[in-house]
């Protein structure tokens, strides 16, 4: 992906319709998954505190709605804190649900309006009262968006998710609800926080990172893996439609071959 930080304004956004336009030529990945990586680099390499990185990232989610809204995304999955990220300090894990509450508050009328419906997963009972009520509030205010998803995995872990799900059937089992023989992959995908989703086709990961962290394991088995070296708040809509563009070209066969 190329880097446009010294480009004219006027050029940026000729250079984004341009993008967006070829991206709806093509066949646009209808759930995209983003690992938001690079936060702290961003700000270190500018001699400024984490959080203020994380500041920026959250005006870079803004960024990719609008741009999956554009071109016709139907769920934008953001991986916004992990299960390991509590391992943090206080102050950095403090800053980060301080910025959850308030993007929350000052996004959920343009959300709403757009047709966005937000969906927070993860395990949320270990969130502060004040900042799950703040999810709660948007997952409610946004419910009716037909538009498109935005799903936010927040206090997430995908393996505790697996677990999680083997817990429910095992004690669905011991109810006497469920024979073992009924347990397959699909029926596995039931219990896990995205029941009902369609898997993601595109993953991108930001800021260069070549793993996965812990993010959706089992629903990434076929997507595509995109991993860009632009910092997550760098990360604009010129950025994201590259990224439909690169996934175009992509040959997806699932294991298949050409008959
Ligand atoms: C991503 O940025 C945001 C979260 C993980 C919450 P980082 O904070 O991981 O930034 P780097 O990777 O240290 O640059
Ligand atoms: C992954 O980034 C988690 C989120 C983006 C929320 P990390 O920065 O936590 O991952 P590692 O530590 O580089 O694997
Ligand atoms: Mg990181």
């Amino acid at each position: 992906m190329s880097e446009c930080g010294a480009m004219p304004d006027t050029e940026r956004s000729e250079r984004r319709e341009r993008l967006l336009v070829e991206a709806l030529r093509g066949e646009v990945p209808a759930h995209v998954a983003i690992i938001m990586d690079g936060n702290g680099r961003w700000a270190e390499s500018r001699g400024l505190p984490r959080w203020e990185g994380h500041r920026e990232g959250a005006k870079a989610v803004r960024e990719a709605v609008v741009a999956s809204l554009e071109v016709g995304v139907r769920q934008l999955t953001l991986y916004a804190f992990s299960n390991e990220n509590w391992l943090r300090p206080a102050t950095e894990i403090a800053a980060l649900m301080d910025l959850l509450v308030e993007y929350a508050a000052s996004e959920v009328e343009e959300l709403r309006e757009r047709g966005v419906r937000v969906r927070v997963f993860g395990d949320l009972e270990r969130l502060a009262p004040e900042a799950r009520a703040a999810v709660q509030r948007l997952e409610a205010a946004t419910g009716a968006g037909e538009k498109m998803s935005l799903n936010l995995a927040i206090s997430y872990g995908s393996r505790s998710e697996i677990a999680r799900a083997a817990r429910r059937l095992v004690e669905q089992a011991l109810a006497g609800a469920l024979r073992p023989e009924e347990v397959d992959a699909e029926r596995f995908a039931r219990e896990l926080y995205t029941a009902g989703w369609p898997d993601p086709d595109l993953l991108i990961r930001t800021s260069g990172e070549q793993r996965v962290s812990n993010f959706l394991l089992w629903q990434i088995a076929y997507a595509e893996l995109l991993v860009t070296p632009v910092l997550w708040p760098d990360f604009d809509q010129t950025h994201f439609f590259e990224a439909v563009l690169e996934y175009q070209r992509r040959e997806r066969r699932y294991g298949r071959v050409e008959v």
